[in-house]
Formats: C-alpha cells, structure tokens, sequence
C-alpha cells in the first residue's frame, strides 16, 4: 500500500515487515521456514534445536484441537499439544540453514534459531553452531510449558533467575548474534524475567509463551489423548499477552517486544504492538488455518494503518501505554441511567437472568425489560451481553 512502511528493526536487524513466524510446527525443517518466508512472513524462528535425545523424539499422538469448530471458523479455540522439540540433530540443522540462507536472504527473510541446552556448555556449543550455521538471530528457549523440573531450559530454568542470567552471560560470550530470550508466563513472573534476561545482556524479548493444561477424560478418568501434560495456548490467550506484553513495556527495559501468544487476526497483532510491540509472533493459528493467514494479518494490519493515518509501525507501537488508567485512578463517581431500546429488543430475558443486582425485571415473559434505576449498579454485564446490543447507558 503506498507510503505504508511496515519494516521494523530489531535489535539491528532488518525485518521487512513485523510478522515472525514462531518456533513450532511450521518451521519444523529449513524448508518449512523457506516456506513461511515465502508466503511473505519477514522471519521465522526455527523449531528449538536441542542435543536432548528426550525432546527429538516426539509423543504420538501429541495433538488435540479443542472446539475444533470454532477453530476452523477462526473463532477462540484452543490447541493442546505435548510438541516436543526439534527432531533433528544440531549438526543436520547447520547444514539445512546454510543451504536455506541464501534463498532466505533473496526474500529479505530473516533466519532465528531457537536453542535449548541442557548443561551451559551445550547453550554455549548451541550458540556457536547456530553462528556458524548462518542465522541472523538467536532466540532461548526459556518458556517450554512442557519442561518442569531441575532442567537447564525451558519455563523450569525460568523458575531460577540466577541460571537464566547465567544462561544469558553464557550465550553473549558465545556468539556476537542478537539474543532473543523467550518468557513463559507460566509460573514465572515475565516483568521480574524479562528485568534480569535485560540486566544479563538480552537484546530482544518475546512475550509472551504458552501455559501448560491439563484435559481429562470423564469416562476413563485419565488425561485425554497421550495421557499426561500439555501445552495450552489459542487465540482465547491473546489479551494476556497483550497485558503481559504492556507491563513489561511500561518497564521501558530499552530493548525490543516480540509480542506472541494467541495471534490469529490482524487484531491480535495490532493490539500488541499499541501495547509496546515492535513485532509478533505466530504459531498456532498458521498450524490451523495455514500460510494464507500470513498476508491475511499483514493486509489487515496495512489497512488500519492507512485508517489511522499511520506510516510506520513505529508511529503506533507501545502508544496505548500512557493511556492504561491504573487502579487507584479508576472513575467510581460517575452514575449512569440505563436505557432499553423497545425497538431493538427480543425479549429473551438474558439480561434480568445476568444482573447481579436484580435492577432488571420484566412483567411477563412477553414484556420488555424495566430498569430500576436506583438498583441498577452500572456495572455493565447487560449491555455486553445483550444479543441485540438493545442496552446503553446515557450520562
Ligand atoms: C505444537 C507447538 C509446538 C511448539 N514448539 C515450540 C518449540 O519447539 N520451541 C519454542 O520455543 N516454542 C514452541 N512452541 C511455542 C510457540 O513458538 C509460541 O510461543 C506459542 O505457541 C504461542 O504463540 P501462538 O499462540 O501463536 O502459537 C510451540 C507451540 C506449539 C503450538
Ligand atoms: S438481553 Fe437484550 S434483547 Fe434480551 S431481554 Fe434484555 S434487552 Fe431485550
Ligand atoms: S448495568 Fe449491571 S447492575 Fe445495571 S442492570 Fe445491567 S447488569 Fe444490572
């Protein structure tokens, strides 16, 4: 679109536009990244390359879309898996990227490898090949919602902040690459996280990542599918990471977000980005509705800016900041009168059943709903959840 400017820069490096496709599924391969870079993602991030034999070998089944009807209309789902890592050896990745990196670069693909080592030496040998093997950026893996105990990476390495700043000191020694540390918000806080990964040398944070769940089966009263843990995440996840995403920008911690975690619309992405983003990333809604959603999100985020008026991705990022009302400064004075639109309504009830404080009722199923005025508490559950938007309140 003219005079639409999306590139942004990260840490020095260029990315043509904000959408970076995360490590997962769809980038399980050097070839399925040449594939998102084509389908006009400005990068990916390679599955996590790891030497834990554990993690190359993956559970089956180990996928389980919840409400799937909802997932292929695009509305909230949510997608469980107990994905592991990547399948392949460090050494076949170093050889798939070199042979990748030159049609990555003739897109304007940027190429990030994400790594997970169990020992600080295998970070540090990680990081050396990764360099080696030519990518452009280096993401830790310090949020797989799958790893728990005593282990040196995933979110059970987040749940001790000295090993993630050792972690960090490690790689930054290691490679002259721009370090990417990923934050769970799963049973870490990712504010105090993302303060020491800054503190310890990071160049760039994602927020946010996936949680772990759990879905069992009433019938034969064991977890579902594989039987154990699974990761959990979905676009239901989207205004968490878009909360998580603006407390660690009001941080002004002056290195840039990657907001991630539950993208599937444009929406999602500009939402991020108001709330301290320079890019996104996304996963699972490629896994669901394929590549096409790549230029989908970046169409949509094009049009809006040109609706708003804005050149540059950096015109709108973290500009909602300022304007989060804390607590204490919230508008308690202020009364309302309730009005119901006779035109508009149905008389489904939905509203007298919702109301916490009785303040709607109704002479008969047949009759449209009175307020009483001096019960009504202007908290706002019926007007969101009328199906006719029937409901207002007037100053
Ligand atoms: C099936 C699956 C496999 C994943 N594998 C990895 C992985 O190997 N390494 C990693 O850092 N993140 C992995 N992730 C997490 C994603 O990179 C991403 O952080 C997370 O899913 C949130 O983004 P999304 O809502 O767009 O999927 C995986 C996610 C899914 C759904
Ligand atoms: S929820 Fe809306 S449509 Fe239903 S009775 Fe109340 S005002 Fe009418
Ligand atoms: S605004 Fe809240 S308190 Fe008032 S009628 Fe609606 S649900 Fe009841």
């Amino acid at each position: 679109m003219a005079g639409i400017d999306l590139s942004v820069n990260i840490s020095g490096v260029d990315f043509k536009n904000p959408l970076i496709v995360a490590s997962g599924p769809p980038t399980l391969s050097a070839e399925h990244v040449l594939k998102c870079i084509r389908a006009g993602a400005a990068g990916a991030v390679t599955k996590t390359i790891t030497y834990d034999v554990t993690q190359q070998v993956q559970p089956k089944p180990r996928m389980l879309v919840v409400n799937p009807e909802d997932a292929l209309r695009n509305r909230f789902y949510s997608l469980y898996s107990i994905d592991l890592m990547s399948e392949y050896r460090p050494e076949l990745w170093l050889r798939q990227i070199s042979e990748a990196k030159k049609e990555a670069k003739a897109h304007g693909g940027v190429i990030i490898a994400s790594i997970a080592g169990r020992t600080f030496e295998e970070w540090e040998k990680l990081a050396k090949l990764v360099e080696e093997a030519g990518v452009d950026m280096v993401e830790l893996n310090l949020s797989c919602p799958h790893l728990e105990k005593n282990v040196l990476m995933g979110r059970a390495v987040s749940s001790s902040p000295e090993k993630v700043s050792e972690i960090l000191k490690t790689i930054k020694k290691a490679t002259s690459l721009p370090v990417i540390g990923k934050l769970t918000p799963h049973g870490a806080n990712p504010v105090e996280l993302a303060r020491i990964m800054v503190s310890s040398g990071v160049n760039a944070l994602v927020s946010t990542a996936r949680f772990q769940g759990l879905i069992v089966d009433l019938e034969t009263m064991r977890p579902v599918s594989w039987g154990g843990f699974g990761g959990y995440g979905g676009p239901w996840q989207i205004p968490i990471s878009v909360s998580w995403t603006a407390h660690i920008a009001m941080e002004r911690l002056g290195v840039p977000l990657i907001g991630s975690g539950g993208v599937s619309k444009w929406e999602d992405a500009v939402q991020l980005i108001l709330a301290g983003a320079s890019a996104i990333q996304v996963c699972t809604a490629i896994m669901i509705n394929g590549l096409k959603i790549i230029p989908e999100i970046l169409r949509g985020i094009e049009e809006w800016m040109v609706s708003k008026g804005f050149q540059n991705i950096a015109d709108f990022s973290g500009t909602i900041i300022d304007r989060i009302v804390p607590l204490e400064k919230l508008e308690r004075r202020k009364r309302f009168r309730l009005y119901i639109d006779a035109e508009k309504c149905v008389k489904c009830g939905v509203c007298i059943r919702v109301c916490p404080y009785g303040a709607l009722k109704a002479v008969n199923t047949a009759s449209i709903p009175e307020p009483e005025q001096e019960e009504c508490d202007n908290c706002g559950l019926c007007l969101s959840i009328c199906p006719r938007r029937a409901i207002s309140f007037k100053e």
